[in-house]
């Protein structure tokens, strides 16, 4: 019997779903992993796959990456909480503000969720006004006010469960890459202080912004002295060193960061405009804190990682993600199936339709049970990767030709196993 599916068995007897965080299930049993290295995985039967899921983003440099690796039990001798600033802590912040300069001041904390629920906090604080938009798909962590039309593993559920709608701290929620739908609705409610978004839809698949969007939703929010805040958990350093601000030229007011900038560790930070960022404790009235904020085990691997970050290396992986993607598009081509691939940096997604997909709404549309037969095909043939149709695939410093080649190799055959026509379509909402 297969060791992942007997694990399995047990886990579901512990763990809702079998698993610690839901995307991290799928059908009819996740493989259980045993170890990483480079660009690779090994389940615990001792099957390798390339990895395409790096943690669901974090690992730019791929697994045990061996300045990560030092850097952290360098750190774990010298001990690995003190509950006091380090020295390690601004070193770490300076290199992160000569990568995102907007972020005049910032404040660490462990996990992107924490960071996006700080954020909220911050921004009702400063501004006074309670009301939060966000994108129709965004995702931005479990966090209650922004669990309204979520990407991820929430991407077929209009809200979650257990979240009340606030009428006295409303969640505004409009479609992506429309900017009139954001103008009309700042028109109409009042009570708005924050437009949080990912600057590329990341959750629902890869969805870029269209020119001139983000443009357009910074002057509006200008206008109305609305604070604008880009979630970069997932395009911080990978859609340049600097984040999606950077490669497309707009400025938020609030930025919020995590995986890749940890390294494999947990870490984020929120940060953004001095004078926003004095109102948080203790110097300001917006309290939020954490014990292990700003771990020092994690600040070790961040720094491990940022040192090395640069626009050569980042481009060195965003050419072969444009190589791999390229090659799979000739795949479905040469089979007569339509496919979209949307990239950038080193992020790509793909979509079972000819169109480019410019909404989450048309994102769930497009999802279909073939899709993920697909994706389980891809597993077989030995790459690891989101068995999601709304999850971004990522590239690490350590994909190279070879991997190249099996993760082709491996979506050739899973391209024959799809049905010449897809009657699911549209119907997977959720997975
Ligand atoms: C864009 C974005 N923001 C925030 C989060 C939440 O981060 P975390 O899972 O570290 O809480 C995620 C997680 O996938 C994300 O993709």
């Amino acid at each position: 019997m297969d060791l992942s599916r007997e694990l399995y068995r047990r886990a579901r007897a512990l763990f809702p779903g079998g698993v610690s965080s839901p995307v991290r299930a799928y059908r009819p049993y996740p493989r259980f992993l045993a170890r990483g290295r480079g660009a690779y995985v090994w389940d615990v039967e001792g099957r390798r796959y390339v990895d395409l899921c790096l943690g669901f983003g974090p690992l730019l440099n791929g697994h045990a990456f061996p300045p990560v690796v030092a850097a952290v039990q360098r750190q774990a001798r010298l001990g690995s909480l003190f509950g006091a600033p380090l020295e390690l802590e601004v070193r770490v912040a300076r290199r992160i503000q000569s990568l995102f300069p907007s972020m005049q001041r910032l404040r660490f904390v462990s996990t992107g969720g924490e960071g996006a629920a700080a954020l909220v906090r911050l921004a009702r604080g400063y501004t006074r006004a309670p009301g939060v938009v966000k994108m129709d798909g965004g995702f931005h962590g479990s966090v209650d006010p922004l669990l309204f039309r979520a990407g991820s593993a929430a991407a077929g559920l209009p809200a979650s469960a257990g979240v009340v709608p606030a009428p006295q701290a409303p969640t505004y929620v409009v479609p992506f890459n429309d900017a009139d739908a954001l103008e009309a609705l700042l028109a109409e409610a009042k009570d708005v202080g924050l437009v949080l978004l990912e600057p590329v839809l990341g959750n629902v698949g890869t969805i870029l912004p269209e020119p001139g969007y983000l443009r357009r939703v910074r002057a509006l929010t200008r206008e109305e002295g609305i604070l604008l805040a880009f979630d970069e958990v997932i395009t911080g350093l990978r859609v340049a060193p600097g984040g999606a601000q950077e490669r497309f030229g707009v400025t938020p007011d609030l930025t919020l960061l995590g995986k890749a900038i940890g390294g494999g560790l947990p870490l984020a930070a929120y940060g953004g405009r001095r004078e926003i960022l004095s109102w948080v404790a203790p110097e300001g009235p917006v309290y939020q804190s954490g014990t292990y904020s700003g771990n020092p085990l994690s600040l070790a691997a961040a720094e491990a990682t940022l040192e090395r970050v640069n626009a050569a290396t980042l481009s060195r992986v965003e050419a072969e993600t444009r190589r791999l993607v390229a090659e799979l598009s000739e795949v479905f081509r040469r089979a007569g199936r339509p496919v979209s691939l949307p990239t950038v940096g080193s992020l790509f997604s793909l979509f079972l339709t000819e169109g480019p997909v410019r909404d989450a709404e048309a994102a769930r549309n497009v999802a279909s049970a073939a899709h993920g037969r697909l994706l389980r095909a891809v597993l077989e043939g030995g790459v690891f990767l989101p068995q999601s149709p709304f999850e971004t695939f990522f590239l690490s410093t350590r994909h190279g030709p070879r991997e190249r080649r099996q993760v082709v190799r491996a979506f050739s055959r899973g391209v024959e196993r799809l049905p010449r026509r897809d009657r699911s379509r549209g119907r997977l909402r959720d997975h």
